[in-house]
């Protein structure tokens, strides 16, 4: 990954590519590596992006009329278009969990619930902040990855796949939240306030999700077999720490890590999975 310039002419085209995952019988319980754990964590990230990724596109459209760059106007188009799908498809593998006896569709009523809650309690600006947040954790989360898909090692490729195709197009997209509010709220103070206070929530959030779903998954594996669970995803975080970081910056802007190569690499991959041609532009 190498630097390049700041900016949204350096961003690639945001392409909405459909996809229609199919998870059916033969698709194991515990996807992830056979192992409760590391599938509920990944099953409780998706439980929050349905109704996350409305929020996302609720409150970057509050500002979209304010944005005069016809680059930016036909970014943010792309950027619904993608959110708007991922979501349909994380709620197909949220259903097949709740198929499986997880109760996937509590933990969505919960999201949706809290995310209402922060629509009537915080200002356009705080949630297009929270959205930027969110939207570095995602890229961070899509970028290691794509970079290291052995992070995802031993998981089902059928649901594989939705995760791959899934940090792709966070990638792709990952300046557009943060552009629409530097160039209509741009307030240094409300960007990095709502990041600390998002990274709380995201983590107590993450965590309370996760033990939902265990307890009604019946696992015994008694508290240190979820620690050892856990442990799985701790060097992987903590080796995010310096992007985390990166984002408190006064000049932090997301484009600054170039993931061009390291998405097309996916794409092609993905394109072979899916027995397709090409997803690529
Ligand atoms: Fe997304
Ligand atoms: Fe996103």
């Amino acid at each position: 990954m190498g630097k390049m310039e700041q900016g949204r002419e350096g961003t690639a085209e945001i392409i909405v590519r459909r996809m229609d995952f199919q998870f059916d019988d033969t698709i194991p319980t515990w996807w992830f590596d056979g192992d409760v754990v590391k599938t509920l964590i990944m099953a409780a990230q998706s439980c929050t992006f349905p109704e996350g990724e409305r929020f996302f596109i609720r409150s970057v459209r509050a500002w979209q009329d304010g944005v005069q760059d016809p680059v930016l106007r036909q970014q943010i188009r792309g950027f619904i278009g993608q959110e708007a799908h991922h979501g349909n498809e994380h709620t197909a593998l949220n259903a097949f969990m709740l198929g499986r006896g997880l109760p996937t569709d509590k933990v969505e009523a919960f999201v949706k619930r809290g995310l209402g809650f922060r629509d009537r309690m915080l200002s356009p600006e705080r949630r297009l902040a929270m959205t930027c947040a969110l939207e570095h954790f995602t890229a961070m989360l899509a970028e290691m990855l794509l970079e290291h898909p052995e992070f995802l090692k031993g998981m089902d490729e059928r649901v594989f796949a939705l995760w791959l195709w899934h940090a792709v197009e966070e990638s792709e997209h990952k300046a557009v939240a943060f552009d629409v509010f530097q160039d209509q709220v741009g307030s240094q103070w409300i960007r990095r306030s709502q990041m600390a206070i998002t990274t709380l929530e995201f983590s107590l959030f993450s965590m309370l999700h996760f033990a939902r779903l265990y307890r009604a998954s019946g696992a015994k594996l008694g508290a240190r077999g979820v620690l050892r669970g856990l442990g799985y995803f701790r060097p992987w975080l903590r080796s995010l720490r310096p992007r985390y970081l990166a984002y408190y910056r006064r000049d932090f802007h997301p484009d600054e890590v170039d993931t061009r190569a390291l998405r097309e690499a996916a794409l092609q991959r993905l394109a072979q999975m899916l027995d397709r041609p090409t997803l690529a532009a």
